[in-house]
């Protein structure tokens, strides 16, 4: 497996059967290998600097009914809230005093923001903010509001494709969704001239090393800027109630295959990482991982977007959070960075051993 691991770092890709064959196949001391390496990597392409994002969930309204997610329409029990353009700019305000450069709107898929009203929370963000860096996701939109986004000033947009398998996506989600769409949106984004991100869950019901090959085959033919990848949690309302969660260690094993694969990547140590294990956000950075989302929603909504039981940091405050963080990443000899944190393409081909963090 050694040498896999070698190939993969060296060409930064494997045949899928490889991938299938890796993540079957590893045993601890492959992984402690495959550990070191995606650190070193890390290491040479950002030092010891985390970029970080404030995360604003503004709304848990969603009009799909993905089996696994905690907002999906049919909760009757999910208590439901929008927040309005003052509340979203008081995120930002108070983001901005605590370091925050990139701004996250993540929402559900909440038909009640139209376009103009996007156009409008990306506007006002630009306007006050223009040192910072808009994501937008919400889902899955056509070409043309993609395009207004952009135009209003969105510079990132995070939709994780959940998984490339056709049959695995079937078995997540309603027959209103369709991979094919999913991607689609990914490429169009793209064109658009988007920092792309996309991710899966890792454990998701009925996954098989072969799908997760066929994600990360999907990855790199899509050579995404960030990669989201955490284990999938179940919820206690949703129809996925009884299954397991997902593997924490293997988790950690596809975020150093991801480092491996896109060196420049940004990959966040993510909620669900934290929440599987105390220190699962150290451990995140440990294994390759080199951003971190800390939450900026007001303390009265955090509940509410429960996309999984037992999400950590609910009943914090942003500046807790962003301490908190800011403690934890020093523990695994971290600092977090006030930047953008902005993706920066890179050719391989100049072998340079430049360091990506301007910081
Ligand atoms: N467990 C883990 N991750 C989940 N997501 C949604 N539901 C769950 C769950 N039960 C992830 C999906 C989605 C992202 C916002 O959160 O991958 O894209
Ligand atoms: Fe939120 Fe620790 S990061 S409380």
């Amino acid at each position: 497996m050694k040498e896999l691991i070698d190939i993969l770092k060296r060409d930064r890709k494997l045949l899928p059967e490889e991938f299938a064959a890796l993540i079957n196949g590893m045993s601890e001391e492959d992984a402690l290998y495959l550990k070191e390496q995606a650190f070193q990597v890390k290491e040479q392409f950002f030092g010891n600097k985390v970029f970080t994002r404030g995360l604003i969930e503004f709304t848990n309204y969603c009009k799909n009914d993905c089996y696994y997610c905690g907002i999906r329409k049919s909760n009757v029990n999910a208590v439901r809230y929008r927040l309005t353009l003052e509340d979203i700019l008081s995120c930002c305000e108070e983001g901005y005093g605590l370091g925050f450069r990139t701004f996250v709107l993540q929402g559900g898929e909440d038909l009640r923001y139209s376009d103009e009203d996007i156009e409008q929370i990306c506007r006002s963000i630009k306007n006050k903010y223009p040192d910072c860096a808009i994501t937008l996701s919400i889902g899955e939109k056509s070409y043309e509001s993609y395009k207004r986004y952009k135009e209003a000033g969105a510079d990132r947009y995070l939709l994780r494709h959940e998984t490339a398998d056709e049959e695995h996506y079937r078995l997540l989600h309603p027959e209103s969704l369709s991979l094919k769409e999913r991607k689609q949106c990914l490429w169009n984004l793209k064109e658009l001239g988007y920092q792309v991100g996309t991710g899966f869950m890792v454990g998701s019901p009925f996954q098989t090393a072969e799908c997760i090959a066929k994600d990360l085959a999907f990855i790199k033919e899509l050579e995404p800027a960030m990669v989201g990848i955490g284990p999938f949690l179940p919820h206690h309302d949703t129809p996925f109630k009884e299954y397991p969660k997902g593997s924490y260690e293997l988790t950690l094993r596809m975020i150093a295959i991801l480092r491996l694969m896109i060196p420049n990547g940004l990959l966040p140590a993510t909620t669900a990482l934290g929440t599987i294990h105390p220190m699962g956000r150290e451990a995140g950075i440990s294994w390759g991982a080199n951003v971190v989302m800390p939450n900026l929603s007001p303390v009265r909504v955090r509940k509410k977007y429960e996309l999984y039981d037992n999400k950590i940091c609910t009943g914090d405050e942003a500046a807790e959070c962003r301490s908190c963080l800011q403690r934890r990443m020093l523990t695994v000899g971290h600092e977090i960075v006030t930047a953008r944190g902005d993706f920066i393409p890179y050719t391989f081909e100049a072998e340079g051993k430049e360091n990506l963090c301007t910081m």
